[in-house]
């Protein structure tokens, strides 16, 4: 189930099974292949070839009627009365190939057109965007027995609308008929498909094209999105075709620098108790994390750390594990917004991978999972998405790095470490904010972009800490810093 990495060399020992597979752990195998010897991962993404390059028109099909064939009538085992506007289908990105990504987009059920329109993309790389669908910030998230919805109160969708894309080809519904496409996954591929996604969906939806848009995922999506919100800026200076009207991105746990990320990780473990100071001493010794290759000794004291810990939620880890996972709770009680059931990846897929399911969101038979097992490698990773933050930055987007502070993965200090490296000036010095007389969690606004916690949540923000996440969300839409007390 796990994309095997380009160069084998050594691994780090992967979680125990209860917790592998999701987005970070095929970030890890990733990094894991970077810095492997003899790595084919090219590691660069450079901001001024592509500034030069002569804009080349992307392919945009005429879209006419699609967007009312994509109408989804209702979701089985969704709650009775539920009132929502949900479309679902794939838009062809490139027809030669047969290429074509999946999506699903909610509406915001109270007065839609006043909303800005928001793309939601989870990480991986390669894995699925329903994660952040139907477990994380979605309309509904799905009952333990893994066929019924109940409503999420928090739905992103209450404040924008919501568009969830499958990328690249080869993630869940996502899929290309030319096989040897899965052989070229990287980060270029995956954000000029979506930028082709992208202008083809406004085609289909154009009451949106002049929409205010945002960008916001989580994980590797720290690579994603803003390589994609990078592209389309790039691309709305040179274009005769669609501008798209982006505003601002919103991140969260999100990897964007292989070295203090990865620096961020380790001090992370140490102070939070679950690493000893012996383990914590000797990476720092036999670690070069500004390098891009590896060494053995390094590969074993990672090993040691990861083995530490012990078989804990790395994502959440003060949550329970999931301990039963091909047991469903057939439980009638329905689910709770506040009760995140940890065998949540085994319940997602079992709703996706139903046949009734796939015909209600319009695709063809798939055996859906979250993360992608057709993709078998990935050809090229950014070491730094610094660069593009800064140029993100100097075109005056709205970029929020926000942080589930219980995540072990891609933990807060891995975001800190990173974000100190841009050495930008500070403009509203660390302190809390709240919600319902609680702390939320903790802020620090730089010039240009704003760094925040969430307090209680793991990497997954929205799945733990409802509430407070979309009162972030809420608070990113809107350019205000959530209230100080
Ligand atoms: C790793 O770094 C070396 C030296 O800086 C460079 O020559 C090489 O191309 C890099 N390898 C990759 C895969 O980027
Ligand atoms: C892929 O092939 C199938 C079967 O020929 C076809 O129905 C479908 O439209 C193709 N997909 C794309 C994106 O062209
Ligand atoms: C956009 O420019 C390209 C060449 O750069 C040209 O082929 C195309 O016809 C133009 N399209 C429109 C809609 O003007
Ligand atoms: C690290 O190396 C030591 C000595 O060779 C070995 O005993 C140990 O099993 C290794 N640990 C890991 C986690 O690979
Ligand atoms: C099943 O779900 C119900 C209602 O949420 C809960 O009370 C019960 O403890 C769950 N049982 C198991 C075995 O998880
Ligand atoms: C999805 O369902 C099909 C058919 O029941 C099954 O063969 C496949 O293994 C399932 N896939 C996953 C990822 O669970």
């Amino acid at each position: 189930m796990m994309i095997k990495p380009l160069a084998i060399f050594c691994f780090f020992a992967l979680f125990a099974l209860s917790n592998a597979d999701i987005q970070a752990n095929k970030l890890f195998e990733l990094l894991k292949s970077k810095r492997s010897r003899n790595s084919d991962v090219l590691n660069t993404w450079n901001l001024l070839d592509e500034a030069t390059d002569e804009y080349s028109p992307v392919y945009i099909a005429p879209q006419d009627g699609l967007a009312q064939l994509d109408k989804i009538v209702a979701l089985p085992g969704q709650p009775a009365g539920a009132d929502i506007n949900q479309y679902s289908g794939y838009v062809t990105v490139n027809p030669t190939a047969g290429r074509a990504l999946f999506y699903y987009f909610v509406e915001s059920p109270t007065d839609s057109a006043s909303k800005p329109l928001v793309l939601w993309l989870n990480g991986g790389p390669g894995c699925s965007s329903m994660i952040g669908a139907f477990s994380e910030l979605g309309p509904f998230r799905i009952n333990s027995d893994g066929k019924t919805l109940f409503t999420n109160d928090y739905a992103w969708s209450n404040v924008a609308n919501m568009l969830f894309l499958e990328s690249p080809a080869g993630v869940g519904f996502s899929y290309s008929n030319t096989s040897s496409d899965y052989n070229h996954a990287g980060d270029k591929n995956t954000a000029a498909d979506a930028y082709v996604f992208l202008v083809n969906w406004l085609e289909r939806f154009p009451q949106y094209k002049t929409r205010d848009f945002y960008i916001s995922g989580e994980s590797y999506a720290g690579h994603y999105v803003p390589q994609l919100a990078y592209t389309i800026i790039l691309n709305n200076k040179k274009t005769n075709q669609t501008i798209v009207n982006i505003k601002g991105i919103a991140i969260g746990n999100a990897w964007i620098d292989d070295e203090t990320c990865s620096k961020g990780l380790f001090d992370h473990l140490w102070t939070h108790a679950l690493n000893s100071d012996e383990t914590h001493d000797a990476i720092f010794k036999y670690c070069d994390f500004a390098s891009n290759s590896s060494s053995a000794m390094c590969d074993n004291v990672t090993n040691k750390a990861f083995d530490e810990m012990g078989d804990i939620d790395a994502y959440d880890i003060y949550a329970p594990i999931c301990l039963t996972p091909n047991q469903r709770n057939t439980s009638t009680i329905p689910g709770s917004i506040n009760n995140f059931d940890p065998c949540w990846k085994f319940i997602l897929n079992f709703y996706l991978n139903d046949s009734m399911v796939q015909k209600a969101l319009h695709v063809k038979p798939t055996s859906w999972d979250y993360c992608s097992d057709v993709i078998p490698g990935w050809t090229d990773s950014a070491v730094t998405i610094l660069p593009i933050i800064k140029y993100l930055i100097e075109n005056g987007q709205r970029l929020w790095v926000y942080s589930g502070d219980t995540d072990a993965r891609v933990p807060i200090t891995s975001s800190r470490y990173s974000i100190n490296a841009l050495k930008l000036p500070i403009e509203t010095a660390w302190r809390p904010w709240y919600l319902n007389k609680e702390v939320g969690g903790y802020l620090e606004a730089y010039k240009g972009l704003l760094l925040i916690t969430v307090r209680g949540a793991g990497h997954t923000v929205p799945s733990s800490q409802p509430q407070r996440a979309l009162a972030l969300f809420s608070s990113f839409l809107e350019g205000i810093l959530p209230p100080s007390s």
